[in-house]
């Protein structure tokens, strides 16, 4: 059932009386932490409804009123999908955002603060899921820019190491400031007493984690596509390439990254599962072009 919070107190008081009605949102959630990463990401924690359930790598559809029509002087929801960053079991929610300075919904979202209001629509859906993938041995998380938003759930879940002995997370930007976010997720887990204890004493152990930038100097440079292409990618993780027995994969990035990565998956004879089909690897997208 959709949950419907007041955005402001509307129990309007003597002093009060003459004040216009405030606006009440529908499914808002309160921000809890608000983190700017680059001029163009940040990340920004929310309250849960306590009816949410999902899956790790679910998305959800958030979003603020939209400005008022010039006549009507109506207001409507603006919403965007976006992939939950923090896994199932969280208390709260977390997102990790670009800002696109035109952007109907961020140009406004980035200047949230905590305390403010945001509204989220409570019904999670998607295909990165452990459910739509069969049992295998390792799993890989390819991500370019804000793709890497899902895996940030998924790292932080428990089934992941559960369900297999090595985790690979591959992340492509242009610059090297936007992987800070995934990097510092990715040490955390190491100091994180909850997961060590519910997963098991060290099993941050069983990640591999491979950075990469395209357009600024860094440790390594290129692609993941290409770098896998010239086997540069399997050299430095000391693994093999992929095979349809072993291995498993999620790939959420740009459209032409997604299925540039989804004919080489099939070249190595992975196939693509569902939810409803399980198979070797599953795709989404981290933003419509
Ligand atoms: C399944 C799904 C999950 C998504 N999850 C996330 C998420 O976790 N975090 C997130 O920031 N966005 C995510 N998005 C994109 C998000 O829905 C919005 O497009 C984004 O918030 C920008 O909204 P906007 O209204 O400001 O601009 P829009 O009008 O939506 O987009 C304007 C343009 O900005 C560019 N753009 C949009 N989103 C991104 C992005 N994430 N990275 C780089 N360029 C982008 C595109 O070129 C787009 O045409 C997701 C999209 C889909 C379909
Ligand atoms: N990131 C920025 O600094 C920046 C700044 C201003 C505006 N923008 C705009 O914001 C939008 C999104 O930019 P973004 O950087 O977040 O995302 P993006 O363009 O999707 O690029 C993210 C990363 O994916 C790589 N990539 C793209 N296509 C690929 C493919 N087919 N296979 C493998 N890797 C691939 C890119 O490499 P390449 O670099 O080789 O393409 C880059 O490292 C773009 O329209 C861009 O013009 C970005």
């Amino acid at each position: 059932m959709t949950e419907m919070t007041p955005v402001t107190d509307t129990n309007a008081n003597a002093a009060d009386a003459e004040a216009p009605k405030k606006m009440v949102l529908p499914d808002a959630q309160t921000v809890t932490a608000v983190r700017h990463w680059t001029d163009r990401l940040f990340s920004f924690r929310v309250t849960r409804p306590a009816s949410l359930r999902f899956r790790s790598g679910e998305f959800v559809m958030i979003g603020l009123m939209g400005d008022p029509h010039p006549e009507t002087g109506k207001q409507k929801p603006l919403l965007r999908a976006y992939s939950i960053a923090s896994p199932s079991w969280d208390e709260e929610l977390e997102f990790y955002s670009i800002k696109v300075q035109d952007g109907p919904l961020t140009s406004k979202l980035q200047h949230i603060k905590v305390g403010d209001q945001i509204i989220l629509r409570p019904k999670p859906v998607g295909t990165l899921v452990h459910d739509a993938l069969l049992p295998g041995k390792r799993i890989w998380f390819f991500a370019t820019g804000t793709g890497f938003a899902p895996f940030a759930s998924l790292l932080r879940e428990p089934q992941t190491y559960e369900d297999y002995d090595e985790v690979i997370i591959t992340h492509t930007c242009r610059e090297a400031g936007e992987l800070q976010y995934g990097a510092e997720l990715i040490e955390s887990l190491k100091d994180d007493e909850l997961l060590n204890e519910v997963i098991g004493e060290g099993f941050w152990k069983k990640i591999k984690y491979y950075p990469t930038t395209t357009r600024e100097e860094s440790a390594k440079m290129g692609r993941i596509t290409d770098l896998m292409r010239s086997g540069e990618a399997f050299a430095d993780l000391g693994v093999e390439p992929l095979n349809a027995e072993t291995d498993r994969a999620m790939i959420c990035g740009n459209l032409a990254f997604n299925l540039e990565l989804k004919e080489m998956l099939e070249d190595y004879g992975l196939e693509e599962g569902a939810n409803s089909d399980p198979k070797h690897y599953v795709v989404e997208k981290a933003f419509l072009d």
